[in-house]
């Protein structure tokens, strides 16, 4: 290979920019197309948005081109993030974000989900997936909280991984795929809450709470891994030796493919300000272990490293390492024999099956966090829906839907039903009224409310992707405050679904309401899930993921917690929700606790622990058990209590343990 083929492969440039239009609307400018294969040799591309037919011809001809036209014939590397479902094609399927299915606390949620995944994916040529985050979800302000599997590492670990194995594994035959862990490492947790401000991670920090979840990937085979646009300690990670270098590569030894977040290179000259000139960001990336750079719409890349070259500031040998695990990588992936997408296989693409699968995965996630006997809704009870998830498809699905934001309404699948006619299907239509939209307490509202039974609110925010979602304060906005209340002066039951990507602080409501449910983003499955869960038709079995703050200026992971030394002086910090928490229908007893030590006195100790649980109510349910663990004494504090192993069993009616 010449320098500038090998180079090309290491560049990585968006579809957009290659279009017609310079969307991502996939409509191909072949000209422009050929420039970055023919003249910069560009080995791998992403994001793009169509039906699956689309899609199809897209990437048929972007490979034919790349196949037939180019020196070496290599195929192309085409990445997506297909974060929550099929989510950038037209008819896929789409699950909840992470934030709520890890609420589900359940491995088998998140395989199944990930095969559904892998099948939409696959036959449409897209081969790599930047997904999961692995990212510790500790700050709700942080706007991406929702890609997260919650706060407890452990929890991000072993649902990640289970993510990584099933994705990765998935009979996708002749097609093989890759994960992508992201974003490495210590993106979650600005100090100032705001997307890709600076954060501050000790290393005591960084090794307990934000390493173990990449460690359990990396230990599940994660082909890839993204780097974190922002800063850790004043240092930008795009250009460290010592978070890439010296901590992912040598201490934990992975071995594929590192990719950079998108134009992140850049961003240590122009926002970082670490570096006066991108030769020499490009320069400290290559050195800190960069493999590819997701530039996406430039071809400066490879030029600056041939001038580094040409200085004897780089060798060509580095360069040759991440060629041969990019290569690798295609290999690995079956490109240079498969190619092409499969135009049969994709009819799986949105099959019914896939929406049980969605529907399933709702409903084990959506956690019940209040209920004061409200729920479930007795039968031909009269209910009036309202707020701004009520009948849009596009709030359910909420961000990276189609677009990144979310896309505009009509472009969602109608197939699949909005949750005003969820209810109308399973409540009976005469039983249920839908509020205007926008809400508006004017007299048809008064009325309505009035004669119905029950009123169901769902609240919480618009869809909002990394630094558009970044907020000055958790308080729900002004207009949806107005409503609860008024809704509240009335007097009638009230039921508040929280479909947001983050806790929103509902403490002023909470005495007047009846029944909570975080729902998240739910996805195409939700509206159903929901309405089976307050019709009783379904158990509610997700428990928090994450500590739900009761108040805007005070959130606190649960193994902050402060202790009574702490709360004998000043009021104790109570949590909306603790994590965890979580209800059903059904009250389950544990009994006959056993554990063949109470003390872990060497690390090669394994203590068996079993408890017995069993359900007390009349309808089946399943319910997590979370086992903690806590360092009594330690030189530098330990949690106060630290998840250790969680197990999520259906527990069978009456007898059944
Ligand atoms: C995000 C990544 C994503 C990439 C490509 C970036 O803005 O931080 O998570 O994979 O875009 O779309």
């Amino acid at each position: 290979m010449t320098l500038d083929e090998k180079l090309g492969q290491m560049t990585q440039i968006c579809f957009s920019n290659i279009t017609l239009d310079g969307t991502k609307t996939l409509d191909l400018n072949a000209d422009l197309f050929r420039e970055a294969i023919l003249s910069h040799k560009v080995g791998s591309f992403l994001s793009g948005t169509g039906p699956k037919d689309k899609w199809v011809n897209f990437i048929t001809e972007v490979q034919r081109i790349a196949i037939e036209e180019s020196r070496l014939g290599i195929p192309l590397l085409i990445g997506i993030d297909h974060v929550h479902g099929a989510n950038y094609v037209d008819e896929g399927t789409i699950f909840p974000h992470n934030l709520t299915l890890s609420c589900s606390f359940d491995t088998s949620v998140i395989r199944q989900g990930a095969e559904v995944v892998a099948k939409e994916t696959a036959p449409l040529g897209l081969s790599w997936n930047f997904a999961p985050v692995l990212d510790v979800g500790k700050n709700p302000y942080w706007p991406r909280l929702y890609e997260t599997f919650g706060e407890d590492p452990l929890v991000c670990g072993t649902l990640g991984s289970a993510f990584v194995d099933a994705y990765q594994n998935a009979n996708t035959e002749p097609f093989g795929l890759a994960a992508c862990a992201k974003h490495f490492i210590g993106y979650s947790d600005p100090k100032s809450g705001w997307d890709r401000t600076p954060a501050e991670i000790p290393d005591q920090i960084l090794y307990e709470q934000f390493l173990p979840s990449f460690e359990m990937a990396l230990k599940a085979g994660v082909k890839t891994v993204m780097v974190n646009s922002g800063e850790v300690n004043g240092e930008p990670v795009h250009g460290s030796k010592f978070y890439i270098d010296e901590i992912l590569r040598q201490r934990m030894g992975f071995d594929g493919v590192i990719l950079t977040d998108i134009k992140d290179i850049s961003k240590m000259v122009d926002m970082h300000s670490a570096y006066g000139n991108y030769k020499d960001a490009v320069l400290a990336s290559i050195n800190a272990g960069i493999d590819m750079a997701m530039t996406c719409n430039h071809y400066d890349f490879a030029g600056v490293i041939k001038e580094l070259i040409e200085e004897g500031r780089l060798s060509e040998a580095r360069i040759d390492e991440s060629v041969k695990r990019i290569l690798q990588l295609k290999k690995d992936l079956n490109l240079f024999e498969h190619a092409y997408p499969a135009g049969t296989q994709s009819d799986q693409i949105g099959h019914e099956t896939h929406y049980e699968i969605a529907k399933r995965s709702a409903a084990e996630s959506i956690v019940l966090l209040k209920n004061d006997g409200i729920l479930p809704l007795k039968k031909d009870q009269k209910v009036f829906l309202a707020g701004f998830a009520a009948h849009s498809r596009k709030m359910m699905n909420g961000p990276w839907t189609l677009e990144w934001l979310g896309a505009e309404e009509d472009r969602h699948r109608k197939d699949v039903p909005s949750l005003y006619e969820a209810f109308c299907q399973q409540l009976g239509m005469s039983n249920v009224t839908l509020g205007a939209l926008p809400f508006n307490f004017n007299r048809q509202a008064i009325k309505d409310i009035e004669k119905s039974d029950v009123v169901v609110l769902t609240i919480g925010e618009e869809p909002y992707s990394e630094f558009k979602g970044n907020i000055g304060d958790l308080s729900l906005d002004a207009a949806q405050t107005e409503m609860i209340k008024q809704v509240q002066e009335m007097g009638k039951p009230l039921v508040l679904l929280l479909v947001a990507g983050r806790p929103r602080i509902i403490k002023p409501f909470m005495e007047q309401t009846g029944a909570v449910l975080f729902c998240g983003y739910p996805g195409h499955g939700g509206p159903e899930a929901i309405t089976e869960i307050l019709a009783g038709t379904a158990n509610p079995s997700g428990k928090l993921s994450f500590t739900y703050p009761a108040n805007v200026g005070y959130f606190s992971p649960y193994y902050h917690k402060y202790s009574e030394y702490h709360h004998s002086s000043s009021k104790p910090f109570v949590p909306q929700f603790e994590f965890g928490a979580g209800q059903g229908y059904s009250p389950f007893e544990y009994t006959d606790l056993q554990v063949s030590d109470t003390l872990i006195q060497d690390l090669d100790q394994v203590i068996h622990c079993a408890v017995n649980v069993k359900n007390l109510g009349s309808m089946d349910g399943k319910e997590t058990v979370l086992w903690f663990i806590r360092d009594e004494i330690g030189t530098i504090t330990r949690p106060v209590k630290q998840l250790k192993h969680f197990e999520k069993q259906m527990r069978v009616f009456l007898e059944d343990t």
